[in-house]
């Protein structure tokens, strides 16, 4: 369900895996979004109300439309998952 929801309304700027993607937005499995510098509330206010640009150049995340709090919390424990699978967490 996590990766749905990642595919659907993240995937278009983070990229496959949400990886990342040159010029658009940075990987969520950098080591800055660990669990510990980045706890999951950061991506529950990510898509709503969105994110100021302040860790890369990419300039701001606008907010994302139709993303309830119930998809953050499928959207986080997947990323969470292929944080580990990087050796992230
Ligand atoms: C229109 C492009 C775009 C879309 C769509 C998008 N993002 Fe982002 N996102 C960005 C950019 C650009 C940044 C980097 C902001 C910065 O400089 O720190 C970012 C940063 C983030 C951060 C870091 C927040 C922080 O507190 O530093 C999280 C978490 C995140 N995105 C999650 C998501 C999730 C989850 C989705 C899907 C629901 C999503 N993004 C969809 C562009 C996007």
């Amino acid at each position: 369900m996590g990766k749905r929801a990642v595919d659907a309304a993240c995937a278009s700027c983070h990229g496959e895996n949400a990886a990342g993607q040159q010029g658009t937005a940075p990987p969520l499995t950098h080591k800055i979004y660990e669990p510990r510098l980045h706890a999951d509330m950061a991506f529950v206010l990510a898509a709503q109300p969105g994110v100021g640009a302040h860790h890369w150049p990419f300039g701001d995340m606008p907010p994302v439309e139709g993303v309830t709090n119930a998809d953050s919390a499928t959207i986080v424990s997947y990323v969470r998952e292929l944080q580990r699978e990087n050796g992230i967490n």
